[in-house]
């Protein structure tokens, strides 16, 4: 019998709640936010369309209430502000890492076994922050972004080879940001055929330059940042968690010289079952791909130094 928790009940926690809600990843899901009845409302509409969606697991909205969430195997943290348009994900570090922070040690005053998913934002400096905060082993913390960003890049190659996105491979690594990440177009197929043989190199390109900005493209189109999608990747790699099923996905993880970087969460592809991230899968980067590594590790270095500088860890 599992027990999920998701911290914030906004759109991206919620729908994160709802997707895990009808895959039944848990006996009883508990959707926590500090909005007095935010997350009560939303799990009660969650649980009015169990009979509709047909899941018996059991949600539960509370406000605040960390001992509500005691026990769980997998806890989410998608708590902090979203960025409004025009905004990068790096300017709400100065807000989100005091929220990040609090909940991860008000979480693991209850689940001190649970294996952390982090989305907050900016989500490699939050992982990272919560790594430090935490001094939980390296594998019970993984940050979500890159399958999100992997789904995103899926999407826009589906439209240009006119296929079904299920029908295709690819994946982002490196940080979740506008610039640091990085579409592995060299790694990408349509049923095994590299897309770089199906697709000119200016469309290829213009995949992963859409990618990259795939997350403000929404932003500016919805007035906040996106939740569909963000929920989604975050259930999925939950369902890896909690049915061990051993699955490879970009995650945001702590390397010790894995890709060349060490002393930083960045996203690479690793193995994901019960205890969290297991291994990186290792995808023998060229030296354009390697170079880009480097300068995005550089990037979210520098904004986990802002974390030093205002004494979170
Ligand atoms: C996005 C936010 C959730 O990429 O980071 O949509």
């Amino acid at each position: 019998m599992s027990k999920i928790t998701v911290v914030g009940a906004g759109n991206v926690g919620a729908t994160c709640a709802n997707v895990i809600a009808q895959k039944e990843l848990a006996a009883e899901l508990v959707l926590l936010d500090i909005k007095e009845g935010f997350a009560e409302g939303k799990a009660l509409d969650m649980m009015q369309t169990a009979t509709l969606c047909e899941f018996d697991t059991r949600v539960k909205g509370v406000t605040n209430d960390y001992a509500a969430t005691a026990g769980s195997d997998v806890v989410v943290i998608t708590s902090g502000i979203p960025r409004k348009p025009g905004m990068t994900r790096e300017e709400l570090i100065g807000t989100n890492a005091g929220i990040v922070k609090t909940v991860v040690d008000n979480v693991l005053k209850h689940s001190p076994n649970a294996v952390i998913v982090v989305i907050s934002n900016p989500m490699d400096t939050m992982t990272y922050l919560a790594l430090k905060a935490s001094k939980l082993p390296k594998q019970r913390i993984i940050g979500m972004g890159g399958i999100l960003d992997s789904s995103r890049f899926k999407c826009y190659l589906s439209q240009a080879l006119n296929a079904p996105a299920s029908d295709i491979e690819g994946m982002v690594i490196g940080g979740h940001g506008d610039t640091t990440m990085i579409p592995l177009t060299r790694f990408a197929a349509y049923k095994g055929i590299p897309v770089s043989s199906l697709l000119s190199k200016e469309v290829c390109d213009k995949v992963a330059a859409d990618t990259m900005v795939g997350g403000a493209t929404l932003t500016k189109l919805l007035g906040t940042s996106a939740w569909y999608a963000p929920g989604a990747a975050g259930a999925m790699l939950v369902e890896s968690i909690i049915r061990d099923q051993k699955k490879v996905f970009p995650c945001c993880v702590a390397l010790d010289g894995e890709y060349g970087q060490k002393d930083i969460c960045l996203g690479v592809p690793v193995v994901v079952g019960k205890n969290g991230w297991e291994k990186i899968v290792d995808y023998a980067l060229n030296a354009d791909e390697q170079a880009a590594f480097n300068k995005s590790a550089e990037a979210v270095r520098s904004m986990n130094n802002v974390l030093t500088e205002m004494k979170v860890i």
